[in-house]
């Protein structure tokens, strides 16, 4: 039953059925306690899979959990708004917080250990080491957030030093995450295999978000500005455009007479390093930051190399 159901998530990637023999979900508040169990896992012999969250959970989340499970023995996931990543202006106290939902969409989905720490568990007084991937973590929406990247790499290492994962899931939509954690993990040698899994959107393609909670029936509307901004630059591209002047030309266009939506960035970059490209042969990332109203949104396509 279970390979069945296994087989299947892997290859349509659609929901797993909870099987009345899974184990349980278990919720660790601490380190000790997850760090123990996770350790117990692997020496079970197990291949653990991680997903990290921030929580308010969606199906973008879920898909990270899917292919997760698809590739793991054991599932493990943690919800952590973590404060370091949040600027002073920014959502944290406001950021969308559903523990109950979230604890029953993971145990559905098969995950057995799900690590949610208070804020004292992961910073404990007196805290004040970093970890930074210099260069990487000033761009795109590290030049419009100070600081993010920075309490994205520390809590993301911190994670990892509790769980050890075999591999750890995380989403294409935020791209510039992604090439930062590989570069640290690369760095800094981390034993952990990261697997990048692809956006999931709303029918109408709007990149799903913890964050459009926030969006009101207008705003939600406009939001949509994102996501056609990169179609067309895909559509140029697709036609034998690779002049990156050019195709950020298109993209950026797109948002002029859109009152309620404030361009923060569009740029067209080297996924890796993510310095711009003048030309998009070799493949580039497409990746645009957008207020709608106060509500930051984020999207990118990869473009493939020619
Ligand atoms: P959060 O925003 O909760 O996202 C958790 C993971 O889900 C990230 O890897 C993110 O890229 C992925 N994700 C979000 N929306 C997605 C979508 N529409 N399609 C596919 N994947 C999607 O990213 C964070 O939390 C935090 O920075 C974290 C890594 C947990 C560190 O605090």
């Amino acid at each position: 039953m279970r390979r069945a159901l296994l087989d299947r998530t892997a290859e349509g990637g659609c929901p797993h059925i909870q099987d009345p023999g899974d184990p349980p979900l278990r919720i660790c508040t601490t380190i000790e306690e997850m760090r123990t169990a996770c350790r117990a896992a692997r020496r079970a012999g197990k291949r653990l899979g991680f997903v990290p969250t921030m929580g308010a959970l969606h199906e973008g989340h879920l898909s990270l959990v899917r292919a997760a499970r698809a590739s793991s023995d054991v599932v493990a996931a943690s919800i952590f708004v973590n404060p370091a990543q949040f600027g002073p202006n920014e959502d944290l106290a406001k950021y969308p917080r559903s523990f109950e939902r979230d604890r029953e969409l993971l145990e559905r989905e098969g995950v057995e250990l799900l690590f949610a720490p208070p804020v004292e568990e992961m910073y404990p007084a007196g805290a004040v080491t970093w970890v930074t991937v210099e260069e990487l973590s000033g761009k795109l929406d590290g030049r419009s957030r100070p600081g993010h990247f920075r309490g994205v790499t520390t809590v993301v290492a911190k994670l990892f030093h509790v769980v050890e994962p075999d591999a750890a899931f995380f989403g294409q939509k935020d791209a510039a995450q992604v090439a930062i954690i590989r570069r640290m993990v690369r760095d800094l040698n981390l034993a952990v295999e990261i697997v990048v899994c692809p956006i999931v959107r709303e029918a109408d393609g709007l990149a799903m978000s913890s964050r459009n909670a926030y969006l009101d029936a207008q705003q939600r509307q406009r939001a949509l500005v994102l996501h056609r901004s990169l179609m067309r630059v895909q559509g140029l591209a697709e036609a034998g455009e690779r002049d990156a002047a050019k195709l950020l030309a298109v993209g950026r266009e797109e948002f002029t007479g859109e009152s309620l939506v404030r361009l923060d960035y569009f740029e067209i970059v080297d996924p890796e390093t993510l310095d711009p490209v003048e030309d998009v042969s070799g493949g580039a990332l497409v990746a645009v930051a957008a207020f709608v109203g106060s509500t930051r949104l984020i999207d990118n396509i990869l473009l493939p190399s020619a």
